[in-house]
């Protein structure tokens, strides 16, 4: 069939790339302290505020997580993506990533720490609301309520968002590229029969 397509095959989900990269750190019931990143993330609803995450079953953070119930989602800039990286391609099963990364935590009001080092340009602290088990093999779907969500003044306008023409957030594309926000473009809302 001559579709004038490329079939994405395995790589279906690059399809809906790029997204955000983020880190997701989690302290379990020991008191360590664990992240990895994570770009199946989204928010789910307003009311009441939700977020969605497809958490590895196997992931030491998702262990973490899901034992202590809160987990901080922890947005970096694309000056950060060696550290996304990494913290996406080791366990801290068998590392200790914050040592390995030189990263650094600050409580929040969840039983879970935000980065500190690297220093986030935004996070959210989520408590965890659901979590479904039978809907992927490799996945559990959580569904998390939001507890907090902060960000740089310099950086982000409670009214508006990212400030885009100052902020470039760390997006993965596919395997070890990642690109960033290039710029602030504003839409117009079109005309019936799509015209400008
Ligand atoms: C860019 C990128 C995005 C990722 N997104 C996710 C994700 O959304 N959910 C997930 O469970 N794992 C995701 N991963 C994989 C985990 O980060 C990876 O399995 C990590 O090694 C788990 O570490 P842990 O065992 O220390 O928790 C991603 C990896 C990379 C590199």
């Amino acid at each position: 069939m001559a579709s004038g397509y490329v079939d994405a095959g395995d790589r279906w989900y690059y399809i809906l790339h790029p997204r955000p990269a983020y880190i997701i750190v989690a302290r379990g019931p020991q008191g360590r302290v664990n992240f990895m990143a994570a770009s199946w993330v989204m928010p789910l609803s307003e009311e009441p505020p939700r977020i969605v995450a497809a958490f590895d079953k196997e992931a030491y953070t998702t262990e973490l997580a899901l034992a202590s119930g809160a987990f901080t989602v922890n947005v970096l800039p694309i000056e950060q993506r060696d550290f996304i990286y990494t913290a996406g391609t080791t366990s801290g099963r068998e590392v200790d990533k914050a040592e390995l990364l030189g990263a650094r935590f600050e409580e929040t009001s969840v039983a879970a720490p935000r980065l500190a080092h690297p220093r986030p340009l935004g996070y959210i602290a989520a408590r965890v609301h659901r979590v479904v088990e039978d809907v992927a093999e490799d996945v559990y779907l959580v569904v998390a309520d939001v507890v907090e969500a902060k960000a740089d003044p310099e950086l982000f306008n409670p009214r508006y968002g990212w400030e885009l023409k100052k902020t470039r957030i760390a997006m993965h594309a596919a395997g070890r590229a990642f690109t960033a926000n290039s710029g602030l473009y504003v839409a117009r809302r079109l005309a019936p029969g799509g015209r400008g």
